[in-house]
């Protein structure tokens, strides 16, 4: 086959490519540009994302070009519009009206459009931040938002495996110009810095050197359109949090404690570290706030509750609610699922619930049931 009848045969299989929403394939809606084959068999073509992209249209361009008789290799070049994309239509998988959440606006170094950008984050380790990260996002994405989860620990793509997925990411593009495609799970789109070290390399880099090789991945990371991205923040408040924190354009911060924590200054230390580099610290959750009885509907009040308010209170932050110790937690999270969607009824669950209902009215995106 020629060349000239190869490039005839990936369009066609190209324009079997639809977006799920609009019904248009990607050639007549233009996405597809400059395809250009080559005798070997080699495809190159660019790909214009726009702001209602639902996530996998590249990946679903590319593989279908692969699966043409003749073809040895297809790079695409991903290409950001020029122009805020207007009237973005709303999520998938129904629950949210159409414009009843503003479209999203594309974020400097973010690769796709994303509305809100929240990291969550803790003074200290170990208090759950994980765990709420996870929740929160998938929680978002059962209300019916289109939701990114980037786990910003580089030591283990942490995230990825409470989600069940064990895969690593795909890269596409030409040298120079890859593409990193999101995994996907519960409807949250997942992304983790661990993929940027391996398991056995020492981790060796600090938080100014992260700082560079951090911007170039994130803006290597195919998100699509997002309403919200949710970062997962590694633990304290030294040179690697600050580093992250003005490299992502954060909207919110959503801070974890314990009630033991509460007393100790590591969560006044980062709540201060997101106000002096101007983010707005949109609440604290109380996690461990006390034992959700697996015998009878009571939470049992362990180590005592109520710090995390008090300590809202007194820094004039949101408290946007507390979260009991419960084995629904672990259980869920052994099966590879965030506890809304593993344990839908458990303590945890609903007090997550709670929670997300929180974060989206402070966001402005909670949609009236
Ligand atoms: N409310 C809860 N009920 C039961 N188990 C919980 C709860 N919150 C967290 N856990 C468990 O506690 C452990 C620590 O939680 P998680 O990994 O989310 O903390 P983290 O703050 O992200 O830790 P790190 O600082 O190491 O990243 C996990 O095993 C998690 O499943
Ligand atoms: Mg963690």
């Amino acid at each position: 086959m020629s060349a000239h009848e190869l490039r005839r045969s990936v369009m066609s299989a190209l324009s079997t490519v639809t977006h799920p929403t609009t019904g248009s394939d990607v050639v007549s809606a233009g996405n597809v540009q400059d395809l250009h084959v080559d005798e070997d068999g080699s495809v190159t073509f660019g790909f214009l994302l726009r702001g209602d992209d639902p996530g996998d249209m590249v990946k679903r361009a590319r593989e279908t070009a692969e699966d043409v008789a003749g073809v040895t290799s297809v790079k695409v070049n991903v290409q950001l519009p020029q122009m805020t994309p207007a009237g973005s239509s709303g999520g998938p998988g129904g629950g949210l009206k159409p414009g009843s959440v503003p479209a999203p606006t594309p974020k400097p170094g973010l690769l796709g459009s994303v509305g809100h950008v929240v990291a969550v984050s803790s003074g200290k380790g170990g208090v759950g931040k994980s765990m709420v990260a996870s929740n929160l996002a998938a929680a978002l994405a059962l209300a019916g938002h289109r939701v990114g989860l980037l786990d910003a620990d580089i030591y283990g793509p942490n995230i990825p495996l409470m989600f069940g997925e064990e895969r690593r990411p795909q890269v596409s593009g030409a040298k120079g110009s890859e593409m990193i495609e999101p995994l996907e799970a519960h409807g949250v789109r997942l992304m983790s810095l661990g993929f940027l070290l391996d398991k056995d390399q020492p981790a060796i880099m600090r938080g100014p050197l992260i700082a560079g090789i951090l911007k170039q991945f994130l803006e290597q990371v195919a998100w699509g359109a997002l309403d919200v991205l949710v970062v997962d923040m590694p633990p304290g408040t030294g040179d690697a949090q600050l580093s992250l924190v003005q490299t992502i354009d954060l909207d919110g911060a959503v801070m974890v404690t314990t009630p033991q924590e509460v007393s100790t200054g590591d969560v006044r230390r980062g709540i201060k570290m997101f106000e002096r580099v101007n983010t707005r610290v949109l609440g604290i959750v109380e996690n461990m706030a006390g034992l959700a009885c697996p015998h009878c509907d009571e939470v049992i009040d362990v180590f005592g509750t109520g710090g995390g308010e008090a300590l809202a209170k007194e820094m004039k932050i949101d408290f946007l609610g507390r979260v009991p110790l419960d084995p629904a937690v672990r259980e869920a999270g052994d099966a590879g699922r965030p506890t809304v969607v593993g344990a839908p009824n458990s303590a945890a669950a609903l007090a997550l619930v709670g929670v997300t209902d929180a974060v989206q009215e402070r966001l402005g995106i909670l949609v009236p049931s």
